[in-house]
């Protein structure tokens, strides 16, 4: 039955309406935290957040309080984001909300605040994110193309020479000389140099374990501040690192140099090496044609989508950086009915986002061919992966190396793999002893390999006399 309403009875429903909605608003629970473990009073979570290897713990509380979960260390939440699709949402989409970072206490004594990758959104990072963003955009990163060749030629020439020597030495020398020679325009490092000028190894340890947050006294304890500003004592340590930076930074500056390249970056994109640890002739190997004769070069990079395939599942798999940097929520977020607050650390849990079940199926499974479609080309990647790279991090903070460390690992791998087969070391019985994948080290935010044989066997007995005519 039709029954027409006058303009009057409109508007009391409309009244009526407004009325119910306000009271259901009031009526509805306030957004919360998303789900996490509990903690004890006053210090929340910290007992329970270890200060090594922590990506394994939040693998665990992602698998138990799903992609969006909180803990509390001392009042401060931390939110941890195990999704791609969540990481989209809030990190890249919601970017110009979560690109601050948190404060962190003693890397500031360490680097005298002029770290820009840990700095907070304001002038510094972003001129030099600009200046750094120039030099190392996809398009610029390519003029360091020959040098990438030619260092990842020198590296399989010493594996040749030295197989006595640690292949983590070898693979050492070989980003830190990238670095020294993309960014100060230096000569190449010698594997045997032990005084070469660059860093150590373990150089970086301070730096990398003070830029979790709570990875200090000083940051879980953050009233203990002013003490330690005003006592020199209490600095020494990270005042002599200081030093020993500053004069390494120095001398890489003042050395003479080959050609000058970037000298203005400012010296945090150094410490980026220490993470680096198709088309229409796809779905051919280096062997299977005539290229397969001679080193593979960056112009035979489009025709070998196995080894495109194969370094997106290496970083995929095992993510050097498997918490990523963190980022703080600039204003409160509402998402999927939770809260991040204002001031919430908010930590991308990479190893299980680049495990994301409705990305990458079989995710603790190393299977390069997943980014292989059934024509052997490189598969159009799914939303959220950001190209099936979800290592580099996210929004505006996403790595400003990205490109110079895909290129470093492209090429490296596919020489790698024209000259040597991997095999692993004879045990006693004469079985081959395959290494731990799951054996790590880590510094609090990348995490590497512990040390492991392997035994490589020169794919061409002529390898040597190759090398040589690729170097002339
Ligand atoms: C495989 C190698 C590398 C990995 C896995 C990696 C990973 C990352 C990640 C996860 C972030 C944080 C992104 C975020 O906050 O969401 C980052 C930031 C950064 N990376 Fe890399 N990185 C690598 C190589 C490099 C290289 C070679 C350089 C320098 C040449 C570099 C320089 C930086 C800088 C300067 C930032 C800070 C950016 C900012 O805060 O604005 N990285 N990287």
């Amino acid at each position: 039955m039709y029954v027409p309403l006058s303009l009057g009875s409109l508007v009391l429903l409309g009244i009526a309406f407004a009325i119910r909605a306000i009271a259901a608003i009031r009526t509805q629970p306030s957004p919360q935290l998303p789900p996490g473990p509990k903690g004890l009073p006053l210090i929340g979570n910290l007992l329970q957040v270890p200060s090594r290897l922590v990506f394994l713990k939040f693998v665990e509380w992602s698998k138990e309080y799903g992609p969006l979960a909180s803990y509390t260390v001392l009042g401060q939440p931390v939110v941890l984001i195990s999704s791609a699709k969540a990481a989209g949402d809030i990190l890249d989409r919601l970017s110009s909300k979560t690109s601050d970072r948190p404060r962190l206490i003693k890397l500031a004594y360490l680097t005298h605040s002029m770290e820009f990758a840990f700095a907070n959104r304001g002038s510094f990072w972003r001129t030099q994110r600009r200046a750094a963003h120039e030099s190392l955009n996809i398009r610029a990163a390519q003029k360091f193309q020959p040098i990438q060749e030619e260092e990842s030629r020198i590296m399989v020439e010493d594996l040749l020479r030295h197989p006595d020597i640690d292949i983590a030495k070898h693979i050492y020398r070989h980003s830190s000389s990238i670095a020294w020679r993309v960014l100060y325009g230096h000569e190449a490092i010698d594997l045997r140099d032990d005084k070469a000028q660059v860093p150590s190894e373990n150089f970086f340890e301070p730096l990398f374990s003070s830029a979790i947050p709570g990875g200090s006294i000083v940051d879980i304890f953050p009233f203990l501040q002013p003490l330690i500003s005003r006592s020199r004592f209490l600095r020494r340590h990270s005042e002599a690192w200081y030093e020993k930076a500053n004069t390494f930074f120095i001398n890489a500056h003042t050395r003479p140099q080959v050609p000058v390249h970037l000298k203005h970056i400012f010296e945090v994109v150094y410490g980026g090496h220490a993470s680096i640890s198709a088309n229409s002739h796809c779905g051919q190997s280096p062997d299977n044609d005539h290229r397969g004769a001679r080193i593979p070069a960056f112009e035979d990079l489009e025709h070998l989508p196995q080894v495109e395939a194969i370094v997106k599942e290496i970083l995929r798999w095992r993510p050097p950086t498997p918490t990523g940097v963190a980022h703080v929520a600039e204003e409160d977020i509402i998402y999927n009915n939770y809260l991040i607050p204002k001031g919430a650390v908010i930590i991308p849990n990479t190893w299980s986002i680049c495990r994301d079940p409705s990305l990458y199926r079989d995710g603790d499974a190393f299977d390069p061919s997943r980014f292989l479609d059934e024509k052997g080309c490189i598969r159009k990647p799914p939303p959220d992966s950001h190209d099936d790279y979800l290592v580099f991090g996210h929004g505006r903070r996403i790595c400003i190396g990205k490109s110079l460390a895909m290129n470093t690992l492209l090429i490296a791998v596919a020489q790698l793999l024209w000259a040597f087969d991997f095999h692993g070391v004879k045990g006693e019985q004469g079985n081959e002893i395959v290494p731990d994948p799951s054996a790590f080290w880590d510094n609090g935010v990348t995490v590497w390999p512990k040390p492991h044989q392997v035994r490589l066997v020169p794919r061409f007995p002529d390898l040597f006399e190759r090398l040589k005519s690729a170097a002339t």
